[in-house]
């Protein structure tokens, strides 16, 4: 278990050095965003597309050090374009996560509804990004109650000219098993979501480039922690991880390699924590970890 005084703290340092402070089977849910491939090289350093997985598989091995078997990993991340198409570090990356131990359990998409428009002459904007799914067993907690949705017009079409074969299990055709009985649903006020996030990107200016709305951690906090479970995020810029997990009562661990972001993610947080005493049980601080004192990068 993590030791109380590690938790609900923002750290600065290298997540692989900071993580080495942690025990074992720490965290409930490690959600997180890393710098994606040579893109913002201005504001945090970016990595090579081609050297990109040999620089995050440490990482990810600290990660799931630290991951409780219950738990789970969600890795917010999308390939580049490099010289014409799309280069395969996320899929090279997944290869070598599952040779780590990972199971690649599920991806979602976050549909972005405000992106703006642009003009490719040989692709579209890209309007949605990857959260893949990686878990240490295949049997992990997951809260899908508290992500239902309200059913919707869907139900007021669909579930009025229900078929023969709604009305019975209609068995995947391509054998998946991912087989449906659509009347189940008559009646119910709140359904299931699928895995693809409608949401809009974050348009507050919160002082860093690569901010994510809350609502996407938020979601996921949800799904895969209880209130109490301890929220990682390894790369928190301006520390959007740690704040939803405060406000869901959870407890958080957010670290990041740049001192404007993590004071920025401190400060975050710490605003929120004074407005609700009681929630995170120490007050944040920022905090410099030991490998960091000692000058280590
Ligand atoms: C895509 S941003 C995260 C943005 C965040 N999701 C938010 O909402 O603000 C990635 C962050 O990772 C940090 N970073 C880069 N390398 C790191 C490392 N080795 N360890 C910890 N943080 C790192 C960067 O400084 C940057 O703030």
């Amino acid at each position: 278990m993590t030791k109380k005084d590690l938790i609900n703290k923002i750290f600065l340092g290298d997540c692989e050095d900071v993580l080495k402070e942690f025990s074992d089977n720490s965290f409930d849910l490690i959600f997180t965003s890393p710098p994606y491939a040579d893109q913002r090289t201005k504001t945090y350093g970016g990595i090579k597309p081609d050297h990109y997985v040999e620089w995050f598989l440490p990482k990810t091995a600290e990660f799931k050090r630290v991951l409780k078997p219950t738990g789970t990993f969600i890795l917010n991340i999308k390939e580049r374009v490099v010289e014409g198409e799309r280069h395969t570090y996320v899929i090279d990356l997944i290869m070598k996560m599952r040779e780590q131990g990972w199971l690649w359990t599920e991806e979602y998409i976050w549909h972005k509804k405000n992106s703006y428009p642009g003009k490719w002459p040989n692709r579209f904007r890209d309007n949605w990004e990857r959260l893949i799914q990686f878990n240490k067993e295949k049997i992990f907690n997951m809260y899908q109650e508290e992500v239902m949705v309200p059913v919707g017009d869907w139900a007021k079409d669909r579930l009025a000219k229900l078929s023969e074969t709604d009305r019975v299990r209609d068995e995947s055709r391509a054998g998946s098993g991912f087989g449906k009985n659509v009347s189940n649903w008559i009646g119910r006020d709140m359904v299931y979501p699928t895995n693809v996030l409608h949401l809009a990107t974050e348009t507050g200016n919160k002082n860093h480039s690569a901010v994510f709305p809350s609502e996407l951690p938020n979601w996921f906090i949800k799904l895969f922690t209880k209130p109490g479970g301890v929220v990682l995020d390894p790369f928190v810029g301006s520390g959007t991880t740690a704040f939803s997990a405060l406000q869901l009562g959870r407890h958080f661990v957010g670290i990041d390699v740049n001192p404007e972001y993590a004071q920025l993610a401190n400060q975050r947080v710490f605003a929120k924590q004074i407005k609700l005493p009681g929630i995170a049980e120490k007050k944040a601080k920022y905090t410099v970890s030991k490998n960091e004192k000692k000058g280590k990068k």
